[in-house]
């Protein structure tokens, strides 16, 4: 989970790094009052979870609360990379020297941890990357040891800092990952981490990403979800505890273990090439016990996906026999009566299959197709997708 901007400075101040005085606010009236607020020069910035903010026009600097209130006129609404502006936070103006930039991350492929690390921050890093590699420091995080006070120099030497500057920002490194580690972050980032002109270190501008597979650790972070920005087809899925993810696509996809699921967005996708470029709709994994409940909150979910034109069914009788799964189907068509508005194609194998197709067949709903392999199954939903 992926946080605003004024929660991940919320996280920060909780663990000590230094940040300045923020108030988020959702109308230009609130702006003028927390710019009243806090005095002074302050900067107005758009809380939406994408980068490059500043070069949309979503962060501007405000002399007075009059100008914040102008500022958050033009803020407030900005379509930024497709991120409608709802919410803005009204910063306390820092006077920067210099610009850095600051990272860990979780490197997977490593099966570790990493820290990226430049002096010259403010600029977009894939660009910093790109353009001046050499500028960037790369340098591994042993995920036992941490980020301790002689780490975090060794990040801030490899980076450049000069010795009066590293151990000021390396002490901030240390608190930057106390955050990592104690949220259970898979990214912590600041860009920029600045030096001001009276010499004092701050992190200007945060992004931090939760592993929410660590959710069960943190009562605390369900309350940092915003549930108004979810997908709501997501939304609706994880009400009904089903893994779904909302793809590009027009054949929805259900199917039993993550494995099987996977595959079978591959075999839609190949599919679809011959069908008009037809894609896979979703992942949807509706697990071990496909009772009929689960069947119809699935299917639910999907066919209340617009983008939906037919759904492809594909289940490998385990624990659960086929004839369990043929009679979820036909549960779940029967609860959802005329919702159920799109051709499924079905394909059923392994534990009891004969009695799975056999009680579809005799169901013989008009919307179903009996698929006999997974390829079969694919290339006919992908076909009735593209009709
Ligand atoms: N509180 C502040 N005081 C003074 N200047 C600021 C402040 N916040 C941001 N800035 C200036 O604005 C620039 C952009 O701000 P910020 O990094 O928050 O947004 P961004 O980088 O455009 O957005 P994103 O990080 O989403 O790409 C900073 O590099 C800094 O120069
Ligand atoms: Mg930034």
């Amino acid at each position: 989970m992926d946080l605003y901007e004024y929660q991940a400075r919320d996280l920060f101040e909780k663990y000590e790094v230094p940040v300045l005085a923020g108030i988020v606010a959702d109308t230009p009236d609130e702006v003028r009052a927390a710019a009243e607020k806090l005095g002074g020069v302050v900067v107005v910035k758009a809380q939406v979870k994408t980068g490059g903010r500043g070069k949309a026009g979503g962060v501007k600097v405000a002399k007075n609360p009059d100008e914040a209130y102008e500022a958050a006129q033009a803020i407030l609404g900005l379509d930024i990379k497709g991120h409608i502006v709802k919410r803005v936070m009204v910063a306390a103006g820092a006077r920067i020297a210099r610009e850095f930039y600051f990272s860990v991350l979780l490197d997977r492929a490593n099966r570790s941890y990493l820290s990226l690390c430049s002096v010259e921050g403010g600029m977009e890093i894939e660009q910093l990357a790109v353009e001046k590699p050499e500028a960037l420091a790369r340098v591994e995080v042993d995920p036992d040891r941490g980020i301790d006070a002689a780490k975090a120099l060794e990040i801030a030497k490899a980076a450049n800092f000069d010795d009066e500057t590293a151990p000021k920002v390396a002490d901030v490194f240390v608190k930057l990952f106390n955050v990592y580690k104690g949220e259970d972050a898979t990214l912590v980032e600041v860009n920029p981490l600045v030096q001001t002109e009276d010499g004092a270190i701050i992190a200007l501008d945060g992004k931090v990403s939760l592993d929410e597979n660590a959710a069960f650790r943190h009562a605390d972070h369900e309350a940092l979800e915003d549930k108004s920005a979810a997908d709501p087809l997501e939304a609706k899925a994880k009400e009904h505890d089903l893994n779904y993810v909302k793809l590009d696509g027009q054949v929805g996809i259900i199917g039993n273990g993550a494995g099987l699921v996977m595959s079978t967005l591959d075999v839609v996708a190949y599919a679809g090439e011959k069908h008009g470029g037809v894609k896979p709709a979703n992942f949807l994994d509706i697990g071990g016990g496909a009772s009929a409940a689960v069947m119809a909150a699935g299917l639910d979910v999907i066919l209340n996906d617009p983008q939906v034109e037919s759904v492809f069914v594909n289940v490998f009788g385990g624990i659960t026999a086929c004839d369990a799964v043929a009679n979820g189907i036909v549960g779940a068509l029967n609860t959802l009566g005329d919702e159920a508005n799109k051709p499924l194609v079905v394909r059923l194998d392994g534990n009891n299959v004969d009695e799975g197709r056999r009680i579809l067949a005799e169901y013989a709903h008009p919307l179903v197709t009996l698929a006999a392999t997974m390829d079969d199954g694919a290339d006919k939903a992908a076909e009735l997708a593209n009709a």
